[in-house]
């Protein structure tokens, strides 16, 4: 079976496929393998070529770029993303088509020295605004960065309607069939791809389909997996729905979320979060709520941490260090945007009680904001310690609604600082 090339008369498919690609990004699982989408787009003054295709796969890349192009007549390189499965030919391409202009996002230049080593590299640096024509057809540049790094921008061809849109809408589906109309059923490689690539950047979604949205669309042509021809709005419906907070639409009532985690094996650090929550509970405007650990998977808490305003946790010390729990939680935040939240730690522990200072390390380390100074209690907690504890969560409750809380600073941050 052939593979299906024409988006249009004027743009073809010269990518490559991958069908045995098992893993990808090292965090991907990719059963139905992968394919890297290059394009080709004949203007009546020249050819431009849409991103290019990882190293390994250049035979297929360079065998169908010939079928629709000279090497002369390209006259513009854009890549949409430096990621090596899209940059992987460029420097072979421009030995075979040294007289195209390369265009990266204004973004990109940052990077492109560390990915594409080549001396004396030339490139234009383009955003929003800017285009270039090909004659009779025009390539529109979006500025749509953190799709999934820092340099990724879309293109769009006005005259097809057809928008080369990077990863954005892409997903690790290989079907030499190439549309969405005509491969088999890609759903859920498709939102399993926005779980996993696109979900920390949601805000970032939001922002580039305010550009991507008001586009007249025929297809949209993304860098992996089908290209989408048939309805290609509901995709970009999809990622809309997708990207927007679901708590915030149910009850968009102004309060601030707290949720406080833990885990307790003697009941010591669970009397302490609840001390935590009764503290809290005294400052209005925020919804509060209370977790054990133990037990629950890890992905439902992911979503509920997604969307609150301020998490903290607790964990006893057990052998030095917080417990395995706590740790699954945290370690799921790379996934989320935390970035500025509120945060903070909490427990109880027998002798030396590394934990709550090792979780506050952690929560610094994703930029999370730990406002007020962890609280540890020895052992069972006594009634002060409990008073303690209710001071804590009003103390964060109160940060987060606005209210000044004095800062305890951390010798060891004056010391990172310095
Ligand atoms: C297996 C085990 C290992 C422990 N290791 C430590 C430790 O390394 N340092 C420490 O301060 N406390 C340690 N503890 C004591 C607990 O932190 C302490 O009992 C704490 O109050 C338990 O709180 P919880 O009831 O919330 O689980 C250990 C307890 C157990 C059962």
């Amino acid at each position: 079976m052939s593979v299906a090339a024409a988006v249009t008369e004027r743009i073809h498919w010269i990518g490559a496929l991958d069908p045995g690609m098992r893993t990808f990004d090292v965090i991907l699982k990719t059963p139905s393998g992968t394919t890297y989408n290059s394009y080709c787009v004949r203007g009546s003054e020249g050819v431009a070529i849409i991103d290019t295709v990882k190293l390994e796969c250049a035979d297929q890349f360079f065998a169908r770029l010939q079928q629709f192009a000279d090497y002369g007549e390209i006259r513009a390189i854009v890549l949409n993303h430096l990621e090596p499965d899209h940059s992987g030919c460029l420097p072979e391409l421009l030995r075979r088509a040294p007289q195209a202009k390369l265009y990266v996002s204004e973004s990109a230049q940052l990077m492109l020295k560390a990915l594409v080593k080549q001396d004396g590299l030339a490139f234009v640096p383009v955003t929003t605004g800017d285009s270039v024509s090909l004659g009779d057809r025009t390539l529109r540049f979006l500025h749509t960065p953190y799709l999934h790094w820092p340099d990724t921008q879309c293109t769009y061809v006005p005259e097809e309607r057809v928008l080369f849109s990077g990863d954005v809408f892409g997903c690790h589906f290989c079907d030499r069939r190439m549309f969405n109309d005509a491969v088999g059923d890609f759903r859920f490689a498709f939102e399993y791809y926005f779980h996993h690539i696109m979900r920390p950047f949601k805000r970032h979604v939001l922002d580039a389909l305010a550009l991507i949205e008001p586009l007249d669309l025929a297809a949209i042509a993304p860098s992996h997996g089908p290209i989408l021809r048939d309805r290609p709005r509901d995709y970009v419906a999809r990622y809309r729905e997708l990207a927007t907070p679901r708590l915030k639409r149910e009850t968009d009532n102004g309060d601030r979320t707290l949720i406080v985690f833990y885990i307790s094996s003697y009941g010591n650090t669970r009397r302490m979060a609840e001390a935590i929550c009764d503290g809290a509970a005294e400052v209005p405007g925020l919804r509060l709520s209370l977790y054990d650990l133990e037990g629950s998977p890890v992905e439902p808490l992911v979503d509920l941490v997604e969307e609150a305003d301020a998490i903290l946790i607790g964990s006893p010390t057990i052998n030095g260090d917080a417990v395995k729990p706590v740790w699954d939680l945290l370690s799921s935040f790379a996934g989320i945007h935390v970035k500025g939240k509120v945060a903070g730690a909490f427990g109880s522990f027998g002798w030396s009680g590394e934990a709550v200072r090792m979780i506050e390390d952690r929560l610094r380390g994703l930029k999370m904001r730990v406002p007020v100074a962890g609280v540890k209690v020895k052992l069972i907690p006594a009634r002060e310690e409990i008073l303690a504890c209710r001071d804590f969560g009003r103390q964060v409750g109160e940060f987060l609604i606005g209210r000044q809380v004095t800062r305890e600073i951390d010798f060891s941050e004056l010391v990172s600082a310095a």
